[in-house]
């Protein structure tokens, strides 16, 4: 008889203690731990970025919006801009699209699957600026990286009216 009522005690002891712990282990009463930098959602070197969180705007506003097709070029092709994008264009682009947009850079031969497109000809050429712009900002999925973090919308506008001169400069 005595055994059982120590039995009975060790029981509810056992008990009224797990019982405290779920309290804590399922939240019912919350417990702000203190939480570390290293299990937040991040991303590592060389993986591929997050996502944009859905139904988010840039800071700089919605370069285009689904649907509506190809923005219009609100930067005038003035000296400027072009010079501006033809800087640009020789740290972003060149080491691909080569320096006269030729197709040619320095890392196209080691660009096994799809060759960077020669921006000269008409089949770029005759693009609209928005169409240019809209690849610099999204790539070409699988085949060019997506520029928009690099360059701003207007640097990306800058670029675009530096590729139109490459045009002229072709016979
Ligand atoms: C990592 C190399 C790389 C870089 C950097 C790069 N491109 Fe490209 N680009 C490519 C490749 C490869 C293609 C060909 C895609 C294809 O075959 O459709 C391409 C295609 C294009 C096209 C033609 C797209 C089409 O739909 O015909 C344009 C315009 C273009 N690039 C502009 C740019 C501009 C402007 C920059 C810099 C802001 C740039 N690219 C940077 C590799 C690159």
């Amino acid at each position: 008889m005595r055994l059982l009522r120590q039995l009975f005690f060790v029981f509810l002891a056992v008990g009224l203690l797990g019982g405290i712990l779920m309290l804590f282990a399922y939240d019912v009463i919350k417990v702000e731990w203190p939480s570390f930098m290293e299990i937040q959602p991040s991303f590592r070197p060389m993986e591929k970025p997050l996502p944009v969180p859905e139904r988010s705007i840039p800071v700089e506003g919605a370069v285009a919006i689904a649907g509506l097709g190809a923005p219009e070029n609100p930067v005038p092709a003035d000296e400027t801009s072009v010079a501006r994008g033809a800087q640009l264009f020789a740290i972003h682009c060149q080491m691909c699209h080569g320096p006269a947009g030729e197709g040619n850079g320095q890392i196209a031969p080691f660009l096994v699957n799809f060759k960077p497109a020669n921006l000269t000809l008409p089949i770029v050429q005759d693009k609209s600026d928005g169409a240019l712009f809209l690849t610099i900002t999204n790539g070409v999925k699988d085949r060019m990286p997506a520029l928009n973090e690099n360059l701003t919308v207007r640097e990306r506008w800058d670029v675009v009216n530096f590729i139109r001169t490459l045009k002229a400069a072709t016979p």
